[in-house]
């Protein structure tokens, strides 16, 4: 089984970043401890800050790839670049966030990821990457 996470702009900032809504942990800390805990899944991390890499990455893993597990972070509510890239490739995506967005401003309702997404979780915190890998198990 193979799995990459995607991580889209300013969860780089992770552990530093508005800790009362994203926790206080790093996303490489993180990261760490999820490769512990799912031993036998090759997953994979990739972030970045730019929309066109985050499409490229997409292209390069989509039609190889067991599963992406994806919180395209603020482009989720603007991307439809994002959105078409998920269309495009065979691999599923599971749509991931840290938070709740539906409980925050108007803007976070809209996603251009739900509806190519297999699924979708949000709001559990860091462990909402740990139930999207579970998802493909
Ligand atoms: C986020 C929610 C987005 O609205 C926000 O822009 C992020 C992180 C989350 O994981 O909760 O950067 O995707």
């Amino acid at each position: 089984m193979k799995l990459i996470i995607i991580n889209g702009p300013n969860l780089n900032l992770l552990g530093k970043r508005e800790p009362e809504v994203y926790g206080n942990k790093s996303f490489e800390e993180y990261f760490t401890e999820l490769q512990f805990k799912f031993k036998d899944v090759q997953l994979e991390y990739f972030q970045s800050n730019i929309e066109g890499e985050l499409i490229g990455k997409i292209q390069e893993v989509g039609f190889s790839y067991d599963g992406i597990i994806l919180n395209a972070a603020a482009y989720t509510h603007t991307s439809v670049g994002i959105g078409d890239a998920i269309k495009a490739i065979d691999s599923p995506v599971v749509e991931v966030h840290i938070s709740n967005t539906y409980q925050r401003e108007d803007f976070r309702h809209v996603s251009h990821i739900s509806a190519s997404a297999k699924g979708v979780i949000l709001g559990f915190g860091l462990k909402s990457y740990d139930l999207a890998v579970q998802s493909f198990l």
